[in-house]
């Protein structure tokens, strides 16, 4: 057994906390850890890092950890943490991430890595010249809907893929009469908030790894709720968008389009959809779900407002099966990133992967500011090479 401490920022946070804590770094700890080549066993120690000592003690309590600080720059210069994993609010990280770098630890950061491109991109050198490995969470990759979503792909099933309809969200309650069930600050720019900068970031990763690589984007963004109740209660003004409309030609001439709100409520089965259309056939993917319909079990529908439609449609679609066993997607994220510090295994999603979730955000603001199309240029970083 080896042990690797991990300095874990933004653990009382909502990502960092369920997602990134128990349902990765202690599940991984409860399997015995991770499997290394040689056989060894890598076990993860986390050392809680925050604001609050009182809050990360009641953390640490509550799962048997023993470290804890609030102190960052102490927990750096802890040579057994050789990882510096954040999530906390994003626009605390680039100054975190950078202390980080600078101590020599590998990191491993929740998306968007920062608010800008620039600034992705300088964390993104800094890490190379610092020789340290880098990488972001990019956990929709890694669910079942969206992995089977993949295998058809793979499989050519679809034919000609032609387009791709998503629709992502759900109603965020105000904070009036009923408490907001997202934090505040997703609803002001200045604090890093904005649908379109948090869900941008993802369906960069989910085009360009699961159908064809995004050349354009066209969007319209809304802020539809203007008012907001904040955790303690105050009022405030919202001056994030809430909803983000885009149109995204791939390669291939694919048309992708997806709705982000967070005013709109759920007439779906699951919180994202993704229906892809192709020659052969037709497929409706979820978080966990993917439906299928062949060519061949294509329906001949018929334009008639004047009659009840005779088709149940929706019976029409086969399931996918999962054919294999799918953990939590931050998990299995997190035991390739610790596969790829301790034994150097591949691992595409680096910091200039995620700058380009950050660029395609940025791009779609400014589609949205300037009422055109933009297209999706290659990242000067691929040019010089990639990162270490
Ligand atoms: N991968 C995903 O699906 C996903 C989903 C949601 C959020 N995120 C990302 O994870 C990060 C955290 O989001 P969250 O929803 O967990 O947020 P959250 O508000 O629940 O948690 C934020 C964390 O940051 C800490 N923090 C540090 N400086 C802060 C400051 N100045 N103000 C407020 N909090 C501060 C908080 O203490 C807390 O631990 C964000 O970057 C967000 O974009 C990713």
């Amino acid at each position: 057994m080896k042990t690797i401490g991990i300095v874990v920022n933004g653990v009382t946070g909502r990502m960092g906390y369920r997602q990134h804590l128990v349902r990765s770094l202690l599940a991984i700890r409860e399997q015995g850890g991770v499997e290394l080549r040689d056989g060894t066993r890598l076990w993860p120690e986390p050392i809680l890092v925050g604001r609050s000592e009182r809050r990360l003690r009641a953390v640490a309590e509550r799962h048997g950890l023993e470290r804890w600080t609030d102190d960052l720059d102490a927990a750096l210069a802890d040579p057994e943490a050789e990882i510096y994993f954040d999530a906390q609010v994003t626009s605390a990280r680039g100054p975190a991430l950078r202390a980080a770098i600078a101590a020599g630890k590998h990191v491993y950061v929740e998306k968007p890595v920062a608010q800008t491109l620039a600034d992705t991109l300088e964390l993104a050198r800094l890490a190379r010249a610092a020789g340290v490995r880098n990488g972001v969470v990019q956990d929709k990759l890694f669910l079942p809907g969206l992995r089977k979503l993949r295998r058809l792909v793979e499989g050519g099933f679809f034919g000609r893929i032609l387009s791709l309809r998503g629709e992502f969200g759900y109603w965020v309650f105000e904070g009036d009469w009923q408490e907001a069930n997202r934090p505040s600050w997703n609803y002001r720019a200045e604090d890093g908030g904005g649908i379109a900068l948090d869900m941008l970031c993802h369906w960069r990763y989910v085009l360009d790894g699961v159908i064809a690589p995004v050349r354009s984007v066209t969007a319209t963004l809304a802020t539809h709720i203007r008012e907001r109740v904040d955790e303690a209660g105050e009022r405030y003004a919202a001056t994030a968008d809430d909803a983000a409309y885009a149109i995204f030609e791939l390669e291939g001439g694919i048309v992708a389009q997806i709705n982000s709100s967070w005013a709109t409520r759920v007439f779906r089965d699951e919180l994202v959809e993704f229906q892809v259309d192709g020659t052969h056939g037709s497929a409706v993917a979820g978080l966990r779900r993917c439906r299928v319909q062949p060519r061949a079990a294509t329906p001949r529908a018929v334009w008639n407002p004047d009659l009840e439609t005779p088709e149940d449609f929706r019976g029409q679609w086969l399931e996918v099966p999962d054919n294999e066993d799918f953990d939590n997607g931050f998990k299995v994220q997190w035991e390739h990133f610790l596969r790829h510090v301790a034994d150097g295994d591949p691992f595409p999603w680096d910091l200039l992967e995620g700058a380009k979730g950050v660029q395609l955000a940025e791009l779609g603001l400014r589609s949205a500011a300037e009422g055109r199309r933009i297209e999706v240029p290659a990242l000067e970083l691929e040019r010089e090479g990639a990162p270490a």
